[in-house]
């Protein structure tokens, strides 16, 4: 019972590699120095983001991952963030990057970051790929941002619609064609 859409393209592959080369630049300058940085992505959807982004950083990582999710295979949130895999190092006295794909409501981000700073981490920062600020309703924001995007359900560089698209290169978006 899904309508049938098509993706149009909306950031290509090409944007996002230089944008992340150019982020990986300021994390690194950033850590510089620092021989206990965790990379944390959230799955499913950062995955291919942490892929590219931790190739691009001059600096001992170790990488780790935490599964949240609170979407389904809706396009709503449910408010209710699941956490369905947990990390496998302790966090106390380490740097801590956090890598999510998009920020949205806000609502995976905030409740992550709540469980995680609770850790003792010795530095924790955030870096997401896309920011859709328009459809915040907690109040949260990544330390680092790749593109600000509007109000449009994206697809593809990780990011899926009901489980499907995650393995496209660029970032789409969905449009409904019936
Ligand atoms: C998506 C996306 C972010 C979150 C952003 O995850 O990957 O983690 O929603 O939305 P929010 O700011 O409104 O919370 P999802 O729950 O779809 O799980 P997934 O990463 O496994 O696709
Ligand atoms: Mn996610
Ligand atoms: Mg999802």
């Amino acid at each position: 019972t899904q309508r049938p859409y098509v993706i149009d393209e909306m950031i290509s592959a090409k944007t996002i590699a230089a944008r992340v080369e150019a982020l990986a630049g300021e994390i690194t300058a950033h850590f510089r120095g620092t021989d206990k940085l965790i990379v944390v992505g959230l799955l499913r959807g950062s995955f291919v983001f942490i892929a590219d982004l931790v190739r691009e950083l001059d600096l001992p990582v170790e990488v780790d991952f935490l599964e949240a999710s609170s979407y389904g295979n809706e396009m709503e949130t449910s408010r209710e963030v699941r956490i369905f895999k947990d990390l496998r190092s302790e966090i106390s006295g380490r740097d801590v990057l956090v890598v999510e794909d998009i920020v949205d409501t806000g609502f995976t981000l905030s409740h992550v970051m709540h469980i995680l700073k609770g850790r003792g981490p010795a530095r924790i920062e955030t870096i997401a790929l896309l920011d859709k600020p328009a459809r915040r309703e907690v109040s949260v924001k990544a330390t680092w941002t790749g593109f600000e995007i509007p109000d449009e359900f994206v697809v593809g560089y990780g990011i899926d619609y009901a489980q499907r698209n995650r393995n496209l290169p660029f970032i789409g978006k969905v449009r409904f064609t019936a």
